[in-house]
């Protein structure tokens, strides 16, 4: 049992500079302060977000030690001051969208699901309450932590904004995917496009984010899904989720838009950018049917390059916007989404494609840079 109110010590993979190895070491962690909870971590899972900060490469701060990771669940230890709709030994998902539930972007009902304080923030490197860091290495140096969550570690602390509480029947390793991805990918299927029955949709780029829009498509019952990807592989892994057709870029010569208007009688109902790349987004765009298409971009583009696109092309109708979280409101909807995946609904298997203990976190890593897997589970305890 760990100790209550206490300093706990225990292993974490520590970032001590952009693109070298994480640490395995041992690490203190302080009690949860006001309104914060400590959580004892089961699983965790790498994102794309993280690679993107350990090679630093993306805009997040570059703030070193730091612990980064920020899809896992656990268990709760500890509660701090305040903190009243949870308590220890609950089962927990870490969300890096946090809902405090009280500022008026939480009570806005549907307008957005940006939380006043907790949003995602790549900057925010310590916590909200004091402006410090609740981690030390063995030298007493502070490590900073990643989006309000922090999970490649034993323990960690977050705001209780960040923390949702889930069904105790779940199965908690696979409830660690709705911490980013695949929510973030259903979430635009469901909630930001709100795809209906019969509707159409084309999917650019088939990675995690990109295969979770696919299976929030299908469980929609859209008619068509087109998943478009340069890599070949990724055929297989679309077609067992729920693509329709799919196209390889590199395999036509005509632009990718004009084969999707082709296929879909003047163009798709909605197309989502799930690439990361400029270039796609604009042949997402045009994918899309005038008059009511929309583009939905889900793909994180670091660059300060601006979209291409000429105002006058918005008079045709067509819509673009961007999906955060998959316009999940975390604390109050990832509930359902949890009751849908144990209800076989929302199949989650297919994105668990590895499964290594903790202290292989680099070998993981190593896994989603050479596009070898979707999800790595890496187990604690
Ligand atoms: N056209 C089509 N597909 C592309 C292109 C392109 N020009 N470039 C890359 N892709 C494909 C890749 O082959 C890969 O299958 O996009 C997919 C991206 O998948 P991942 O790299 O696994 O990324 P994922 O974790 O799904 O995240 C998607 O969201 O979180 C952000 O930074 C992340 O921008 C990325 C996006
Ligand atoms: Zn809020
Ligand atoms: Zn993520």
């Amino acid at each position: 049992m760990a100790p209550k109110g206490k300093v706990i010590s225990c292993r974490a993979a520590v970032a001590y500079g952009p693109g070298q190895p994480l640490v395995v070491e041992q690490v203190q962690v302080d009690p949860p302060q006001k309104m914060e909870v400590r959580i004892k971590i089961l699983f965790t899972s790498i994102c794309h977000t993280d690679l993107s900060a350990w090679k630093g490469e993306s805009e997040a701060q570059r703030a070193y030690p730091r612990i980064l990771g920020h899809e896992a669940s656990g268990v709760v230890e500890s509660v701090g001051e305040g903190v009243i709709d949870m308590k220890e030994g609950d089962q927990v998902v870490a969300i890096f969208n946090g809902e405090c539930g009280e500022c008026i972007y939480c009570k806005s009902s549907k307008k957005t699901n940006l939380c006043g304080k907790f949003r995602v923030n790549p900057f925010k490197s310590v916590m909200e309450s004091d402006g410090k860091c609740r981690f030390r290495n063995k030298d007493g140096i502070p490590i900073y932590h990643f989006l309000s969550t922090s999970t490649f570690t034993e323990y960690t602390v977050v705001d209780s904004a960040c923390l949702v509480k889930i069904d105790p029947h779940a199965s908690l390793d696979k409830m660690t995917l709705l911490s980013c991805g695949v929510s973030t990918g259903l979430g635009a299927a469901w909630n930001t496009a709100d795809v209906q029955t019969g509707e159409t949709v084309a999917v650019f780029g088939l990675g995690a984010v990109g295969l979770a829009v696919v299976e929030g498509a299908r469980t929609r019952g859209a008619s068509k899904i087109i998943g478009v990807d340069i890599n070949p592989e990724k055929r297989i892994k679309g077609e067992a989720i729920g693509i329709t057709d799919f196209i390889n870029p590199k395999e036509i010569d005509v632009p990718v838009h004009e084969k999707i208007r082709e296929m879909s009688e003047g163009g798709v109902d909605y197309s989502f950018e799930c690439a990361g790349n400029m270039q796609v987004l604009r042949e997402a765009f045009l994918s899309t049917h005038d008059g009511w298409g929309m583009a939905i971009v889900l793909g994180i583009h670091p660059t300060p390059k601006l979209l291409s696109l000429h105002p006058m092309e918005l008079f045709d109708g067509r819509r673009i916007v961007a999906s955060v979280f998959g316009d999940f409101k975390g604390k109050s909807q990832l509930p359902f989404l949890a009751e849908q995946c144990m209800a076989g609904v929302v199949k989650l298997d297919e994105f668990i494609t590895h499964r290594l203990p903790f202290e292989k976190i680099n070998e993981a890593f190593q896994l989603l840079l050479d596009g070898k897997s979707l999800r790595c589970l890496l187990h604690l305890s």
